[in-house]
């Protein structure tokens, strides 16, 4: 479920998201924060009037989400990356402007994987930005096949060494 021994470094937290107007999104969904080391980076970065929609699924990383983070802001759900258009809808929000994900997309069955790359694009609205990272380009394929443009970039200053995808509709 985790996918990784070790958090992500704060370079590839850069990398992911250095170059994303977090403080122009109305709302920003992040998919499996786990310690929350982007969370952490993202909340730099957060407009007042942006909302910040996390989904975890680890009940352990969920409780400690729960007393880490208290941010007026932040709306933290406990449940699967593919729900997230049910948790906008019960936020009462549509779609979402950016989409950050660190899912171990690779050790997903390949039914969730697709199911959770076309959930976050169809919650992204049409000017909307998905970014994931992985250890491999095994999603880059089903990633190219669902976006339209996915731009690859690497940082081997991760353990280990990582492919940041950014994608838009
Ligand atoms: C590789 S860890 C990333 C943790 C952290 N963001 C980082 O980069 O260090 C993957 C995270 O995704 C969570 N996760 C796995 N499957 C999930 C799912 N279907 N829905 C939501 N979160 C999930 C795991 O519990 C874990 O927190």
């Amino acid at each position: 479920m985790v996918g990784s021994m070790t958090p992500s470094s704060r370079f590839l937290a850069a990398k992911m998201l250095n170059h994303i107007p977090i403080n122009r999104a109305k709302v920003v969904v992040e998919l499996g924060p786990g310690t929350g080391v982007f969370t952490e980076k993202i909340l730099e970065k957060l407009g007042v009037n942006t909302q910040l929609i996390v989904v975890e699924l680890n009940d352990d990383f969920y409780n400690t989400f729960q007393n880490k983070f208290q941010h007026p802001n932040i709306h933290l759900k406990h449940g699967s990356a593919d729900q997230i258009g049910i948790y906008l809808k019960e936020l009462g929000f549509e779609k979402a402007d950016l989409i950050i994900s660190s899912l171990p997309l690779a050790n997903f069955p390949s039914d969730l994987r697709k199911n959770v790359i076309e959930t976050a694009k169809n919650c992204l609205d049409d000017k909307g930005t998905f970014i994931q990272f992985q250890y491999s380009l095994q999603s880059f394929k089903t990633l190219k096949r669902i976006f339209r443009s996915v731009k690859v970039e690497f940082t081997a200053f991760n353990f280990p060494p990582a492919f940041v995808y950014t994608c838009s509709k």
